[in-house]
């Protein structure tokens, strides 16, 4: 049965139905439009709409159904009704008869359906919360695995200084933890509740909002109610969250991507996590990465989408504002399954700490080792800097590392170079000098770990 019928002298068209109903999408609010039905019939006792007899049964009712729907979510769909709203409402009066009619005195769709979203997004980001939390557990395991392991460092793609891998790993900590404070920050601002504003002007029953509201777990009610109604930030700020640590995911499984190219061969993702090639037999595919990096896309599509949809949108509630819930579901379910594929990937991989060394030996890694040791024997950086570019060129067009010089090939470049050297430019000198806060070096990588480990760190 439809909500509004009286005022109609024909049906809605079948194509118009199909066109508008939300319940494909919305029914997966039917828990919380569940649980805030049942606060809403307190808070009508309380102002004495309904007696306690009727509250009483209407609770039960409520509660059996709740019952029913966490046994089978799908449930739902087995109906033709327009929403979700539409079938908690319809469900009740099939069990209660004409008193599930009087549960919706003083309330509207539109404060009940951005509560019940608000409810759903406080109980999803509590879920990806924790997912984060895992993905970070599972980089710092892998950082304390590979804290030792050489990686060659890159910028423009190109060798640039060595670091070690599990200081790679610590990198993207940092990145996941922003995105657990803009979580948290999101959904801080998100727990108030719009129920009792009504359609757009609030309710008119004396109804004690902010004691509805601590029923139903939120920090405070809204204050406002056409605001109240028409607040979609909540939903882009989540969407602009999830874009954003989306961004990190996908540059993480960029980063891997590329260790694990044939070119580099710097690691090797485990079975579980790759695919073959339905032609080439040789062939391990990076899918779960290519995914995580793939569907960055939808999830930034699903941020504009909805910044498009408010744009300029009139007060107080219009339908464009039901488009809210399938973009927010999809980009929140794929951020969780990719944060969950993230584990899976850093736990299975395997670096090949050999190939690692050998590139970061290759790329010319010790330069600056050079120009510092010269700044070091009284030359001016930029003169060091000019002259170790002249000596990696000869070493490029000999084909050999700088360190393969001989102390008399290296001293026509500046004859401040003693055998002191050498020392200067191994990997382990280049590591080992990255003492600095936040720096490479082994002893740093390990005294971040064992701060974050003790939750000492500061984000
Ligand atoms: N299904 C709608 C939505 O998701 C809620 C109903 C509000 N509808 C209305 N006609 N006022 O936004």
């Amino acid at each position: 049965m439809a909500l509004w019928g009286g005022r109609f002298k024909q049906q809605a068209s079948t194509q118009f139905k199909a066109f508008n109903d939300s319940l494909p999408v919305d029914f997966r609010l039917a828990e919380q439009d569940i649980v805030g039905s049942v606060a809403w019939s307190k808070a009508l006792l309380k102002v004495g709409v309904l007696s306690a007899t009727e509250q009483h049964d209407l609770e039960q009712a409520l509660g059996s159904l709740i019952e029913e729907v966490q046994a089978n979510p799908q449930v739902v769909l087995e109906s033709d009704a327009e929403d979700i709203h539409s079938w908690v409402e319809g469900k009740l009066i099939d069990k209660v008869g004409d008193l599930g009619k009087k549960l919706h005195t003083g309330r509207s769709r539109n404060d009940q359906v951005a509560t019940d979203l608000k409810l759903w997004c406080k109980q999803k980001g509590g879920e990806l919360l924790l997912s984060l939390v895992n993905f970070q557990q599972a980089l710092m395991d892998l950082s304390q695995r590979e804290r030792a392991t050489v990686l060659p460092g890159y910028t423009h793609l190109q060798r640039a200084q060595p670091v070690t891998f599990g200081h790679w790993c610590l990198a993207y900590v940092e990145m996941f933890d922003r995105d657990i404070g803009r979580l948290k920050d999101a959904l801080y601002r998100a727990d108030t509740s719009p129920l009792g504003s009504g359609a757009l002007a609030g309710t008119a029953y004396p109804i004690n909002r902010m004691e509805l509201a601590a029923d139903l777990g939120f920090r405070r009610a809204t204050m406002n109610s056409l605001d109240a109604v028409s607040d979609r930030d909540h939903v882009i700020e989540l969407l602009s969250s999830a874009s954003i640590s989306m961004m990190h995911l996908s540059r993480f499984a960029e980063d891997l991507i590329f260790y694990n190219s044939g070119e580099a061969g710097f690691i090797e993702l485990s079975d579980e996590v790759t695919s073959g090639s339905s032609l080439m037999p040789q062939k391990k595919n990076p899918d779960a990465l290519e995914l995580i990096r793939g569907k960055s896309g939808r999830v930034y599509g699903a941020m504009t989408a909805m910044m498009m949809t408010m744009k300029a949108l009139p007060l107080a509630y219009n339908k464009d504002m039901q488009e809210d819930k399938e973009g927010l579901f999809d980009a929140l379910d794929t951020w969780q399954q990719c944060l969950d594929m993230g584990v899976m990937v850093a736990q299975g991989l395997r670096v090949n700490s050999t190939r690692t060394l050998a590139a970061a030996q290759q790329g010319y890694a010790n330069a600056t080792e050079l120009a510092d040791y010269l700044v070091s024997k009284d030359i001016p950086f930029r003169e060091a800097h000019h002259i170790v570019g002249e000596a990696v060129l000869a070493a490029i067009e000999a084909g050999k590392p700088l360190e393969d010089f001989s102390l008399s090939e290296l001293k026509q470049y500046s004859d401040r170079i003693e055998e002191d050297v050498y020392k200067h430019l191994s990997i382990e000198s280049c590591l080992d000098k990255r003492e600095v806060l936040g720096g490479t070096s082994r002893s740093q990588v390990q005294k971040t770990i064992e701060s974050i480990q003790s939750g000492k760190h500061e984000i």
